[in-house]
Order: C-alpha cells, then structure tokens, then sequence
C-alpha cells in the first residue's frame, strides 16, 4: 500500500512515516521544507532500513500535486502539511489560512482528479475552543475558536464534510490531537521547533539542555489542582500509531469518520516540570509568570471512540515523554543539523 504524507518531513509527519514502514505501508514525502530539515529523511532510514521517497514541493502547487499522483499509485493520504502554532497564527492569518485551508482543498481536488478517495486529516482540539466540560468527547461543540489557527483546522474540518457529504465515496478521517509530545525512543528524531519554542515540552528541553535561561509558567491561578494550565499530552509514538490504525480500520470505508487522539488523562504545567526534572536528573528552573493570551485552563480528551472504532489507545506514560524528550534533546543538542 503507497500512502501520500504531505508535511512527512515534520515532526509527528516523520515519526508517524517511521511506523508506516516498519507496518509495511510504503509511505510518499511531499514537503516544503519551510518547518522540516532534510536530515530528517537519513534518521528514517537509520531506523528503518528504507528512506522513502521525498519530493520538495507545496501542497498549493496544483501541478505538482498531479505530477506525483500521476507517477504513483497513491491509495491513501495523511494530510499533516500545515503552519502550528497559535501564537503565530494570530500575527499571520492570511498565511494560517492561505497554507492549512487553501492547501488541503487543493490536496482535495487533486485527490479526485486521481482518483485518491481516502485522506487522513491531521485536525487538532483548538477546534473545541474552550470546553464547557472535560473530558472532550467528538460530540463536544466545535468551531469557537480562539485563534486563527484552530479556525484554520475547523475551516478545513467544515470543508472536507461538506465534500464528503456532496461525494459519498470518500473515506474522510478527522484526527484531532489533544498535545503531541516526546520523541522516537531511539533519540535520533524528535521535535525541532525554529527560533523559541511555542510549545510547553520543547521548551522545558531546551531549560535543560541549557539554551533557554528558565521557563516563565503561564498563569498559576486557573481553576486546576495547582493553579497551572492542564492538558492532555499525548507521546508522538502512540499518536503515529493512531494514524495507521485509521488507516487500517476506516481507510478504506466510505464515510466521514472523527476521532480524539489523547490519553484521557490531563497534566498540569508544574506536573510536567517535575516529571521532566526526574527524567533528566536535574531540576528545571522556572518563574510563575501572569497568563498567556487566549490559553484556556483545561482540556483533555475522551478517548472511549478511537478505542471502541480504531480499536487504539495511546500507552505510554508522562515518564516516557518526558524520558524520550530528554534522550532526543541530550543527544541533539541544537536539533536536526541546519543544511
Ligand atoms: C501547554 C500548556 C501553557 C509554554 C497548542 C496548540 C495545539 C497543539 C498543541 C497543534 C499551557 C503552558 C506553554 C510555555 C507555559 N498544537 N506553557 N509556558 O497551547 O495547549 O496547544 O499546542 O496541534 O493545537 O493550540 O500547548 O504547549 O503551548 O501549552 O506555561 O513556555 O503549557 O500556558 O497551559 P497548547 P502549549
């Protein structure tokens, strides 16, 4: 089975192609390289005995699109090409909307014009906005989102429904991550932010690693255990094996198919600091700082649906995260080598 991986050069698009080969899927690269190096293609291979096919590309590249369709027989795609990060996002809407809405619709049109009725969404839980109540469940309202990157993945969610319910023959599946976290446990791939980290965990690894002074924690009076935001982090392994597990199981079903990708299990900013100090043996400094803008206090997932559909769930622990962060960023100290 040939799988297109739009965005398979980044961070959860390389570690879910690692475990594409090792399940016997030939995995397809497109990527633009604008958030990925192309180191990152030698550490598959390391790993995995195969590197797979790259092609340096944009998903908003009509053109191009045909061209690696037509040249292989693709029977599935994992969309995961995109900009991430909220922060951003509401600095550059056009960009946000430009690459993540524009994009996966051109994906979707080269899609059918080939004939290519199966696509993996890497949607996200900023759909959700801010729950009401947790855990999330799929059936929990969507679309009040705070930022235009959440607006981004509800747009494109919006849009592939109103396809797959125009077109009844496509297998569509709406993957919404909760946080993805860690690192391939072998140490050689891991999360690669560029610049300052956006993200709580790469952050936390750079404190330790050394190149960041301390870790400002924002907002220490929400309504939570102790006062920190919570969230549901879930390991970039178990959230690679979701996607082949969609795959497997609704891939290839006419439908419109929507799954939670967590760990039902929520963690604070101060649990994380502590797990990621007794993984790397040394405390992590940090200062308890006033909120970020538009964060919300929890959030975490129901994962009772991808179990019982997908026959999935997420196994490992915070320690485990924490650990593979660790060994990933001790051992890459500044990442993936700039070319
Ligand atoms: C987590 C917690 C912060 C940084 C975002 C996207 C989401 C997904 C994951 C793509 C919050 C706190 C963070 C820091 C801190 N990305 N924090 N100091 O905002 O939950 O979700 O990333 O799909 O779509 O929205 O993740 O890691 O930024 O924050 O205290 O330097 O860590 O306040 O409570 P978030 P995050």
């Amino acid at each position: 089975m040939k799988v297109l991986v739009t965005g398979g050069m980044g961070y959860i698009g390389s570690h879910t192609c690692v475990r594409l080969i090792e399940s016997g899927i030939e995995p397809i690269i497109i990527d633009n390289l604008s958030n990925a190096k192309v180191e990152v293609l030698s550490r598959i291979e390391a790993l995995t005995g195969q590197q797979p096919l790259f092609y340096q590309g944009d998903v908003r590249d009509e053109v191009f699109l045909d061209s690696v369709f037509a040249n292989h027989n693709i029977q599935a795609v994992i969309h995961f090409a995109g900009l991430k990060a909220v922060g951003e996002s509401v600095a550059k809407p056009l960009e946000y909307y430009d690459n993540n809405v524009n994009g996966s619709f051109v994906l979707a049109r080269c899609m059918r014009k080939a004939g290519v009725k199966s696509l993996v969404f890497s949607s996200s839980a900023t759909v959700y906005g801010d729950p009401d109540t947790v855990p999330i469940t799929e059936a929990s309202p969507t679309g009040a989102t705070t930022n235009p990157y959440g607006r981004s993945k509800y747009m494109v969610e919006q849009g592939l429904s109103d396809l797959f319910f125009a077109e009844g023959d496509w297998s569509i599946t709406l993957l919404r991550y909760f946080n993805p976290v860690g690192a391939h446990p072998s140490g050689t791939m891991g999360e690669d932010p560029q610049g300052i980290p956006n993200n709580l965990m790469p952050f936390i690894a750079q404190v330790a690693i050394g190149r960041r002074e301390y870790l400002s924690v924002f907002g220490h009076d929400y309504p939570t255990p102790d006062g920190t935001g919570v969230r549901d982090y879930i390991h970039v392994m178990d959230l690679a094996e979701g996607h082949i597990a969609a795959l497997k199981t609704v891939g290839e079903q006419s439908g419109l198919h929507i799954y939670n990708l967590g760990t039902g299990k929520g963690s604070s900013v101060l649990d994380m600091v502590e797990a990621f100090s007794a993984a790397c043996g040394q405390p992590v400094r940090y200062e308890l700082c006033p909120r970020r803008p538009g964060d919300i206090a929890e959030c975490w997932a129901s994962t009772a649906k991808a179990e019982r559909e997908l026959g999935w769930q997420a196994t490992r622990s915070v320690a485990e995260m924490t650990a593979d962060t660790w060994h990933w960023q001790s051992k890459n100290p500044q990442g993936y080598s700039p070319e």
